[in-house]
Order: C-alpha cells, then sequence, then structure tokens
C-alpha cells in the first residue's frame, strides 16, 4: 500500500487557527520582525511567506530589506534598536548572510527572549539541557508532523541525514528528549544506506534534490522530507517522493509538507514570547 501523505498545509492552517485565538485572547498584538539582506531569491520567497502568514492570523509586522552590501555595524544597530523596541516580541534574520557578515556575532545580538528562530547560543543550549524555550521552527515542525500519524516516537529508531545547525542537529535532539534512539548522518558518513534502512523516522535535511531513493528507505518508514531545491523550475525535496511513497508509511510531500508547518511553529514562537512580555 502506498504512503499515507502527511499534509502540512493542512496540519498547519489548524495551529494557524489556533494560534488566531490566542491572539485575540492579549491585549497587545505579537509582534515580528523580519530583516532580509540581500537578494537571494529563495530567502525573498520564504520571507514573503512568512510575512503573509503573520498578517494573515494578526500579528504586527515589520519587514526590513537590506542592501547585500550594507555594514555589519549597520545590522546590528538595527536589531539593537529591535531589541529596545516594545511592538515587537520575535525577530528573525533570514539565513544565509552575505560573507562579509559574522552570522554568529548577529544571531548572538537579538535578545533571548526575542529570538523567535531559536538560533542564538542561549536558545540552543536551553534545547541541549532539555529547557525548552523557543525552539529552531523547522525541528518544531518536523517533530509535530511526525505526532500527526499517531504514531509514537518513544523507542524508534529515527535517523537524521544532515547535521546543519538549524534543522539537523536541533531535530536530533528533538527526538531523543521524544526518547528515540537517534543516528545523526552527514556527507562523511559512510554506508549511509545501512542507517536509513534501519530507520522507523527518517527525516531528511541534507539539500539534495531527490537523494534519498526508494532502496534506502526500510519498509513502514515515517518519512519527512526537509528539502526545497529547484530542478528545472520544478521545487522538489530531498526525497524522492515517486519512488519512496511506494514503500514508506507516511511521507511529507514537498512542496506543501514541513515549510508551511516551519511558519506555523515560527509564529508560534512569536506569540509565545509575546505572552511572556505580558506577563512581565
Ligand atoms: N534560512 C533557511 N531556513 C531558515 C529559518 O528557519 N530561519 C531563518 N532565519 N533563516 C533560514
Amino acid at each position: 500500500m502506498p504512503a499515507k501523505i502527511i499534509d502540512g498545509k493542512k496540519i498547519a492552517s489548524s495551529f494557524l487557527e489556533n494560534i488566531k485565538k490566542r491572539v485575540k485572547e492579549i491585549k497587545e498584538s505579537p509582534g515580528l520582525a523580519i530583516v532580509l539582506v540581500g537578494n537571494n531569491p529563495a530567502s525573498e520567497i520564504y520571507v514573503n511567506f512568512k510575512e503573509k502568514t503573520c498578517k494573515e492570523v494578526g500579528f504586527y509586522c515589520e519587514r526590513y530589506n537590506l542592501d547585500e552590501g550594507i555594514k555589519q555595524s549597520e545590522l546590528l544597530n538595527l536589531i539593537d534598536k529591535l531589541n529596545q523596541n516594545k511592538k515587537i516580541h520575535g525577530i528573525i534574520v533570514q539565513l544565509p548572510l552575505p560573507k562579509h557578515i559574522n552570522e554568529h556575532l548577529v544571531i548572538d545580538s537579538i535578545l533571548p527572549h526575542k529570538d523567535a528562530d531559536g538560533f542564538t547560543p542561549l536558545s540552543l543550549g536551553n534545547l541541549v539541557n532539555d529547557n525548552n524555550m523557543l525552539l529552531p521552527a523547522t525541528a518544531r515542525a518536523c517533530i509535530e508532523l511526525i505526532k500527526s500519524t499517531g504514531q509514537n516516537i518513544e523507542g524508534k529508531n529515527a535517523v537524521v541525514v544532515g547535521r546543519s545547525k538549524i534543522v539537523g542537529k536541533p531535530t536530533a535532539l528533538l527526538l531523543l528528549q521524544e526518547n528515540a534512539t537517534v543516528t545523526l548522518c552527514h556527507s562523511k558518513t559512510k554506508n549511509l544506506e545501512e542507517h536509513t534502512k534501519n530507520a522507523d523516522i527518517l527525516v531528511v535535511a541534507c539539500g539534495k534534490p531527490r537523494f534519498i531513493k526508494k532502496g534506502m528507505v526500510g519498509k513502514n518508514a515515517i518519512v519527512i522530507d526537509v528539502g526545497i531545491n529547484r530542478v528545472m523550475g520544478k521545487v522538489v525535496g530531498d526525497v524522492d517522493f515517486e519512488s519512496v511513497k511506494e514503500i514508506a508509511s507516511y511521507i511529507t510531500p514537498v512542496p506543501g509538507g514541513v515549510g508551511p508547518m516551519t511558519i506555523a511553529m515560527l509564529l508560534d514562537n512569536t506569540l509565545k514570547a509575546a505572552e511572556i512580555a505580558a506577563k512581565m
């Protein structure tokens, strides 16, 4: 039997409905600042979606489109201002940044309680300590999509392909929190398919179009595809969807899987930050 499709768009829209209700319950609209540096076409598309969804759920949104050549000090000044702005509860700086800017320094300059992406060293340290505050949105999205299947994560073999700091590593840590036995694979992993074939849960975030083929996936696996790649004008994931769906039990499509859910989690983080600010 072909895999059941995990409809990320539908699951995200029910999260967004819940967010809309919670927004009405707090005095001040949650505010998100989105900072985009340069003209990376993929980043522009992601940021457009974030801004549009923000408005749909009744958030206040400030978007900054900065020139590719902006000085690092100017970017740091902007973040400093956003840190102090009471209307802003969450700040995201879209990655990647141009080469002349030190990404670590910029991310670290965001106040931890406004870190809607969960990328600051404090947020990531909290995650390692199982002290969940604001968690990386894509990693949260993967966990929610796995849970939406109704299958237990505890005790399962979970394999993550890709060790990026914004997806692979935090997803592996969250799966560990859910008591999965976690293997984190990467470009230097030997005999990758021996690991991936053994996965009950397979999360793929390696940035290579249709990299995971049917022969690399075990029967009845839950497959979560984080990849967004453009191939001859078509958006495809890191998983060869057409062949893998014949063997998996559940699979996320691209587009319409992890992407919409990541935005829902980003907005949920921002709302959480606003709820905390309202209590302070
Ligand atoms: N670039 C790719 N994914 C993300 C994300 O989730 N947040 C930010 N800020 N940049 C990204």
